[in-house]
């Protein structure tokens, strides 16, 4: 790809990302208290924002894990096959599990993780997405902490990328590539 001929459109700032994932640690610190609580990184994309809300998790409790997901399908909209490239390394028996995702999208990806979560008996399973694009949602689920609601459009930044690029912007953009037209 060029990278070159991307157009970048801020759509949330650096600060005002800062300030959202600030309210967000403090709805998930009322949400659980001092319970026990482990947080899932859902890599790659999730990695910014979850090093940043980890920070402002208030539980001596909090424990942190990682999983990666790499799906398989004709196209970006189809349901997909989904699997476990990582699997999270933590026993979730009987605990507070918080998944951070950064989009949750269709949501077939998100409750494929939460299916499998679930069959581990967890205490309770909850998402915490960075942005819920809810209105184009296929798949039943509940986002529990949404950072920002988007009806459309192609994001990058923040954590998040197009094939691999862009996942260092500070900010939050809208992407469009001319020679491949509108996302
Ligand atoms: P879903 O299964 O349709 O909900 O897809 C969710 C996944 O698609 C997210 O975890 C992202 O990796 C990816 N995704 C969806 N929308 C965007 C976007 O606007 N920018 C970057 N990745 C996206
Ligand atoms: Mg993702």
């Amino acid at each position: 790809m060029d990278e070159s001929a991307a157009i970048l459109t801020p759509v949330f700032t650096a600060g005002q990302i800062a300030r959202r994932v600030a309210e967000l640690g403090s709805e998930i610190n009322a949400a659980y208290g001092q319970e026990p609580l482990l947080a899932i990184c859902v890599l790659k994309g999730a990695f910014m924002f979850f090093s940043d809300l980890a920070r402002h998790i208030e539980n001596p409790g909090l424990e942190l894990d990682f999983v990666r997901l790499a799906s398989y399908g004709m196209n970006s909209k189809s349901s997909k096959h989904i699997i476990f490239s990582k699997d999270i390394e933590l026993d979730i028996l009987g605990k507070n599990v918080l998944i951070v995702e950064d989009i949750v999208d269709s949501g077939h990806t998100m409750k494929f993780l939460i299916d499998q979560l679930g069959a581990r008996k967890p205490k309770s399973v909850a998402v915490a997405a960075l942005v819920d694009k809810k209105e184009r949602r296929e798949a039943d689920l509940e986002v529990a902490f949404a950072g920002f609601c988007l009806p459309a459009g192609f994001i990058v930044g923040y954590g998040m990328d197009y094939a691999e690029h862009f996942r260092n912007l500070p900010e939050i953009c809208e992407l469009q590539m001319p020679s491949e037209g509108h996302f």
